[in-house]
């Protein structure tokens, strides 16, 4: 299994991250947990930083929270000097109360209430990717109606898909996101913004996918909307100072995932957004980057107890954990896969081939199909790596299945980020009708 940042078997043949043993962990917050590798998280939120400022380009690396949200990450993020996306009321009040910056705060989203919106002006986020003609009239005529002007961008849809491994560069112009440019709308969203009272436009927002291992789809994408800039240039003598072309930068899952570094998917945005303006005879604009999964993905591992087995001779053995589709949604919703690792017997012989299933009443609650792993026993140390994006963030209380804690680890030391759920926690907004109070069977 591939270790990642800063995970290592140690000398008692156990994982460790961020110098903490694993079983130890496990042993003392319970599992499942999600294990964070503070170091990684850092490491790489300054990778992207510094690749950015080796390219003398005016940028900011917003960290794409819908990845992983919460109090612990967002301090993290403005440490470490990032700008962030959110996209709703929730991520920005999570932001809000880790005390994050609010104008380094991007508010996305394809349908945005007006009390999200107002919510967002109240605190005064520092910009608005608008994302269609409802919300270009909806956030114009509540700023304009509170005396304020509000820095937004368009987000529109080149007409670019990227996949895990190729792109296509006419699929995704029906998309529920943003204006399209293949048919005009850009450009017409664009006209409006600039009339439009209370908005103040800036530049274009485009996002091509997610889990991208090539850059082609991202210089494709900033060809399509450097000729927006310059269309906007030449119409209406508008030069927009600003260009976010999302994020979606992959990492590796499996041994087949070969992902490019952060300075590699950088560089080629760099080049492509310095090629593109130069010969449109435009200034370079700041170039925004929103990665989520590439700064969170890796850096998280979920600690997992083993309970009950099943053979099915000649067919299959099952493993069970105690969590499931509840904290990990992702390989029952896209077929994801990972890699684990028994925490407790590291070192031993992956000579058995188990499948992983989840606790929850559903055959599809599956983690990891034909995994080799030393012979399971019940309370062996389930450790699944890559679950530190779009886990916790997805997860549910499907089966009332309290939430997972998650503990950020770092230098041998153990903070506890987010606490285990309760049963209590389970029914705290549950009301009994009055008429429904009368004891049962009287
Ligand atoms: N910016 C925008 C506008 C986005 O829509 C997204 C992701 C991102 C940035 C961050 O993308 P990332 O760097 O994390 O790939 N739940 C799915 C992923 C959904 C991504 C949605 N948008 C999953 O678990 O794979």
């Amino acid at each position: 299994m591939y270790l990642h940042g800063t995970s290592r078997i140690n000398e008692k043949g156990r994982l460790e991250i961020g110098g903490c043993d694993t079983v130890d962990l496990a042993e003392q917050f319970g599992t499942p947990l999600y294990v964070y590798d503070e170091e990684m998280i850092r490491d790489i939120c300054r990778a992207y930083k510094q690749a950015f400022a080796e390219t003398g380009l005016r940028y900011q690396v917003a960290y794409a929270s819908k990845a992983f949200s919460s109090l612990a990450m967002c301090r993290l993020v403005a440490e470490e000097g990032l700008s962030l996306d959110v996209v709703s009321a929730g991520e920005l009040f999570t932001a809000a109360q880790a005390g994050f910056p609010v104008e380094r705060i991007h508010f996305h989203g394809n349908n945005k209430s007006p009390d999200e919106l107002d919510y967002a002006l109240q605190m005064g986020v520092g910009e608005f990717v608008v994302d269609n003609f409802y919300e270009l009239n909806l956030l114009g005529q509540l700023a304009f109606g509170r005396g304020q002007t509000v820095p937004i961008l368009l987000r529109v849809t080149p007409g670019v898909e990227a996949h895990t491994h190729e792109y296509i560069s006419t699929g995704q112009q029906d998309s529920k996101f943003g204006f399209d440019v293949a048919s005009g709308q850009a450009k017409i969203a664009i006209e409006t913004a600039l009339r439009t009272k209370g908005v103040k436009l800036g530049g274009l927002h485009s996002h091509i996918g997610s889990q991208i291992f090539e850059t082609e789809g991202f210089a494709v994408a900033i060809s399509r909307v450097a000729e927006l800039y310059e269309w906007t240039s030449q119409e209406f003598a508008v030069n927009f100072d600003r260009l976010n072309v999302g994020g979606g930068f992959g990492i590796r899952y499996i041994a087949e995932d070969q992902p490019l570094r952060p300075k590699d998917y950088v560089r080629a945005i760099a080049d492509a957004v310095k090629s593109e303006f130069a010969v449109r005879g435009l200034d370079d604009p700041e170039v925004i980057i929103e990665p989520g999964r590439s700064i969170v993905g890796a850096a998280g591992t979920t600690l997992y107890t083993v309970g009950s087995s099943k053979t099915i001779p000649g067919i299959r053995k099952y493993i069970a954990v105690d969590g499931g589709m509840s904290d990990n949604p992702r390989p029952a919703l896209y077929q994801a896969e990972h890699e684990a690792i028994l925490a407790n017997r590291a070192r031993e012989a992956a000579e058995e081939t188990v499948s992983v299933a989840g606790k929850c009443c559903e055959s599809g609650d599956m983690l990891i199909w034909d995994l080799q792993l030393p012979p399971a026993e019940s309370s062996d140390i389930l450790a699944v790596t890559c679950t530190g994006a779009y886990n916790y963030s997805m997860a549910s209380n499907y089966n009332r299945l309290p939430r997972p804690a998650a503990v950020f680890v770092k230098n041998g030391r153990a903070d506890l980020i987010i606490r285990r759920e309760t049963l209590e926690d389970l029914i705290r907004n549950d009301l009994l009708p009055e008429r429904m109070t009368a004891e049962v069977g009287k």
